[in-house]
């Protein structure tokens, strides 16, 4: 019989402990629709405590974000769980998941406590938990450096209290597979009431072994995996969903065990993803790199064309990275528009909807087909720009051999608009030098990175940037068929976030850094 695995999703918590990852209210919401696309059992939607952002974004998921159970990181402090059941209380399906350290080597040197000192706050949290609510999800943090017989006590007492999740993190990525294997036998052994609980896992990748370690997990008894999007997270990351999914469903001989994924939505979460995180997927990811499912070699190419089965052990389509189709033309009206958009699960206001439109329209007089990949881009960004001190009116730049690059912008700042002429190392040195002078920003541009959405001379480009100022980190993103206007766009996108930040500031207190 095959065993349903519970997929918990914290992308948007351990996800966004990635440096540089940290996500708006917005985009949180938009991942958190995706993961509901996708099918996560449970989606970690941030840590209530830690910021008045990741409160908001907790609360905004739980009240909207229908079908997985939404959860809330806490520390197994008092203020911690109130704070977590005060952003989820009103959702439909919500849990609390509290954690604190039971190595010696965490207890001693961070903590300071005995172990029968962290025993006693973890049961005290789990009842306080379940004071709340009933799904509670208790995690002994550093558990693979944990002594044994503690570490069961620790899970006895807590899943007596209420636990009704127990979940055996690797911290800090140092178990092997054979041993993460046969500490869920020995738990499951020697924690007396062990059935009452389900068992989760939450493996980190820092030696490459996160999705080895989670799958031999499950083929010991777990019965709930933590992973990510695209792996990210903490350090070198966690377990990354879409492995740890397709291994599953393409192994079912050996792992006896399936999910309740849509796995046609894993390339599009991935796109998503890697876009508002600005952290790229590297070309030869398993399931979600580019190069994933191409064929170089002639042999393999010459075995396929016979017969698939040859070397492809799963089908591109089966994860979404199939062949993306053309999906409108020239002659495609609003209605149309409205109606794909709204397939691809984007909801845009009427005023976000025109812009697109007009967008798309423009878009389809410089490019012969319009993919899904060119819609969404072109939304996305659409429904980003509620809060823009700087819009783009004109852009004019001149480069080559024998001149200096040199750009023309003009921009629309409130009620004015500004222009300048500026110069520097390329156009797009020339374009950003202009610019930084037109709205006098102090930022320093950390990272620009440029690809190609779908194939082709005349396909979208879409550019990341990352900008900072006074230790506060803004990603941007710009798309359009012309690179140095898809810069542009992605710059500005990336200072008109600086912008809204700072002037909603003195509410908003930085993030606490716990874990
Ligand atoms: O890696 C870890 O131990 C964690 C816990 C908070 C579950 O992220
Ligand atoms: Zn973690």
């Amino acid at each position: 019989m095959t065993r349903m695995i519970t997929i918990f999703d914290t992308t948007l918590r351990d996800g966004e402990q990635s440096p540089g990852a940290s996500m708006n209210v917005e985009e949180k919401l938009s991942i958190a629709r995706q993961l509901a696309r996708l099918g996560v059992d449970v989606i970690e939607a941030g840590f209530a405590f830690s910021s008045p952002g990741d409160f908001e974004a907790i609360r905004m998921i739980a009240h909207e974000v229908e079908g997985p159970v939404i959860c809330s990181l806490a520390r197994a402090k008092p203020g911690d769980v109130d704070r977590a059941w005060e952003a989820l209380k009103g959702g439909a399906k919500v849990r609390i998941h509290t954690f604190i350290s039971t190595s010696d080597i965490h207890l001693k040197h961070q903590f300071r406590l005995t172990r029968a000192e962290a025993l006693d706050r973890a049961v005290e949290m789990v009842g306080r938990a379940r004071g709340y609510v009933d799904d509670v999800e208790f995690s002994p943090m550093d558990a693979t450096r944990s002594e044994e017989t503690y570490l069961c006590e620790v899970l006895e007492a807590v899943i007596a209290a209420g636990a009704r999740t127990v979940n055996i993190p690797d911290t800090v990525g140092y178990a092997t597979p054979h041993e993460f294997t046969q500490l869920i036998r020995t738990i499951q052994e020697r924690v007396p009431n062990i059935r009452q609980a389900v068992i989760s896992v939450h493996c980190h990748n820092d030696l490459g072994l996160s999705t080895a370690n989670s799958l031999g997990a499950v083929l010991a008894g777990a019965g709930q995996v933590e992973c990510t999007i695209n792996g990210i997270g903490e350090r070198a990351g966690n377990a990354a969903l879409e492995e740890v999914v397709m291994a599953l469903r393409t192994r079912q001989d050996v792992f006896g065990a399936d999910t309740r994924i849509v796995t046609e939505e894993i390339a599009k979460t991935s796109r998503l993803v890697s876009k508002i995180t600005g952290m790229s997927v590297q070309p030869n990811k398993a399931i979600v790199g580019a190069n994933a499912f191409a064929h170089e070699s002639g042999i393999h190419q010459d075995g396929l064309l016979k017969e698939k089965m040859t070397y492809e052990i799963m089908r591109p389509e089966s994860v979404g990275a199939g062949k993306t189709h053309i999906v409108l033309g020239k002659h495609s009206g609003r209605h149309a528009f409205k109606q794909k958009l709204e397939e691809l699960g984007y909801r845009p206001s009427d005023a976000e909807l025109d812009k697109a439109f007009e967008r798309l329209k423009r878009l389809a007089d410089q490019k012969k087909e319009i993919f899904e990949e060119d819609l969404e881009t072109i939304v996305s960004e659409e429904m980003d720009r509620s809060e823009e001190a700087y819009r783009l009116v004109s852009i004019h730049v001149e480069s080559g051999t024998d001149m200096t690059p040199t750009a023309k912008i003009e921009l629309e700042a409130g009620d004015k608009t500004v222009s300048a002429v500026g110069q520097g190392d390329g156009p797009v040195d020339a374009a950003y030098r202009t610019i930084a002078s037109l709205t006098q920003t102090k930022s320093r541009l950390v990272s620009y990175v440029v690809k190609g959405i779908t194939g082709g001379t005349d396909a979208l480009g879409e550019v990341s940037v990352t900008v900072e100022e006074d230790g506060r980190s803004a990603m941007g993103h710009g798309a359009d068929t012309d690179i140095i206007i898809a810069s542009v766009r992605a710059y500005l996108n990336a200072l008109n976030k600086l912008a809204a930040r700072a002037s909603k500031r003195g509410g908003g207190e930085p993030k606490v850094g716990l874990i």
